[in-house]
């Protein structure tokens, strides 16, 4: 989960406007808000780092937990001193708040200008320029990705996200994603290809494919048969200058076996996988209306782990689900021991209006917070015992950026870490081999190897 400012603005034009974007919730909104950057870079906006220098403020919003949703609220009452005392400021919302609430927001806070759901945002310039509602929340027939503006031709940063694939049709118990995302679609093979080639001829050398139920992504390939995601994979990995492909979030119950062996098959194909599971208990697995057993689980980690023993899992955990008991615990806490994670989210229920475990009788809020600590302990521990078996190993590094420090540099490792080297020669983009010598509470220490 991000909660952050984009932060490469592009200065060159002085009398251009300016937009300020704050990002909340997952991946796919970091993307969207990319976008909608490209997008309004047409209309002649460039993006400023400072909300209190910015012409217009576009908050690009969450609503799976009630605490993300809250957010928006306090942000925008932050906003309104800078909107009295310029009243020309544009302020717009968008994203899964936007989608779940529409109007309820220009209601409640009216200093805002603009919503617009993640559907619709292809509307955006059209809506600064007042020639469209300044409310849209519905969801077009239009692939909005086909009437956004190209991005543009500039260099990218080593890494990109890319969206392939949206929306849910899963409905699990407790989740919002259904409903502010909709119904699930993919998008063409000849547009990720033509947007993923682009990406490599900007620089980018590792690609996040992105997509609420990703490895559910389908559609007809180059070669006129239907492929699946494991396909794509396979297709994506044949184009020059694409050294890593990573991919979230999936659901257990479409992990083909196509996919399973890409893990074998695509060395590009990085051997990290989020996987999902939310409860070891079964009970709860069916009233979270999961669709697979913990059994059914664990026996697909070892299908995984076959066709790619070195790969790293994580996951997802819900506790204190409604109706969950201290046996429901215990069998999320062994189903954790058995996988042994290299991290995990886990995080308390949190009831979400229109979802249907809202009206259900709550597990007492204190027991919930004490599995909550007991699981992330337990958590922690196995991310500590991931972390430390890395040293002594020898892994690729992507540098991103420069560290703290004069001649350090930050990188990801193939499993995702964030390695900090001293490498004074190295640049930014460079995927070199790296020796991990430490470990530190959220990342890796390594050496070049020479
Ligand atoms: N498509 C992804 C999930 C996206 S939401 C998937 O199927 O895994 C990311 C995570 O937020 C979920 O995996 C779940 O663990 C958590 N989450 C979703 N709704 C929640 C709620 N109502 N309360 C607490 N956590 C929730
Ligand atoms: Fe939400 Fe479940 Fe869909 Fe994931 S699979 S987005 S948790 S409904
Ligand atoms: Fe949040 Fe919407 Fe992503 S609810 S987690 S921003 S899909």
């Amino acid at each position: 989960m991000t909660d952050q400012a984009i932060k490469t603005a592009d200065t060159s034009d002085r009398a251009a406007k300016k937009l300020f974007i704050k990002t909340y919730g997952c991946q796919m909104n970091v993307y969207d808000s990319q976008r909608m950057a490209e997008a309004m870079a047409v209309e002649g906006y460039v993006l400023t780092e400072d909300q209190n220098d910015a012409d217009m403020v576009l908050l690009n919003t969450c609503h799976i937990r009630e605490k993300a949703a809250e957010k928006l609220y306090s942000d925008l009452g932050r906003l309104k001193p800078l909107k009295a005392e310029r009243p020309d400021l544009k302020i717009g919302v968008a994203g899964c708040v936007a989608q779940a609430e529409g109007e309820e927001i220009t209601r409640r806070m009216p200093v805002v200008d603009l919503v617009v759901g993640p559907q619709a945002y292809h509307r955006l310039p059209a809506m600064v320029r007042g020639e469209a509602p300044n409310i849209v929340t519905d969801f077009p027939e239009e692939d909005k990705f086909e009437h956004l503006p190209e991005r543009r031709a500039t260099r990218r940063a080593p890494a990109a996200f890319l969206t392939v694939q949206e929306g849910c049709d899963k409905f699990c118990a407790f989740c919002v994603v259904p409903y502010t995302r909709g119904a699930e679609v993919s998008r063409p093979v000849e547009r990720i290809m033509r947007e993923a080639r682009d990406l490599v001829a900007r620089g980018v050398r590792e690609i996040t494919l992105l997509g609420q139920n990703v490895n559910g992504w389908h559609g007809v390939g180059e070669d006129g048969r239907e492929w699946g995601f494991g396909r794509l994979i396979r297709a994506l990995g044949d184009i020059d200058g694409m050294d890593r492909i990573r991919y979230t979030t999936s659901h257990p119950n479409d992990m083909a076996d196509d996919l399973i062996s890409a893990h074998r098959d695509v060395p590009q194909l990085m051997p990290y996988l989020h996987l999902p599971v939310q409860s070891g208990s079964d009970r709860i697995l069916k009233a979270m209306n999961r669709k697979h057993t913990a059994e059914q689980y664990l026996r697909l980690i070892d299908r995984i782990r076959n066709a790619r023993p070195d790969i790293m899992l994580t996951s997802d955990f819900i506790v204190g689900f409604p109706g969950e008991t201290d046996a429901d615990h215990q069998d999320t806490l062994r189903l954790v021991a058995e996988v042994n994670f290299g991290t995990a989210f886990s995080f308390k229920y949190s009831p979400r209006p229109g979802t249907p475990a809202y009206d259900r009788p709550e597990v007492d809020s204190k027991v919930a917070d004490d599995r909550l600590q007991e699981l992330q302990a337990l958590l922690t521990k196995q991310q500590r015992a991931a972390q430390e078996g890395m040293i002594g190993r020898t892994l690729g590094v992507l540098f991103e950026k420069a560290g703290r420090i004069e001649g350090q540099m930050v990188g990801k490792s193939d499993y995702l870490h964030s390695v900090f080297v001293e490498a004074p020669n190295v640049q930014i983009g460079d995927l070199v081999q790296v020796r991990i010598i430490g470990s530190a509470r959220n990342s890796l220490h390594g050496e070049l190897v020479a």
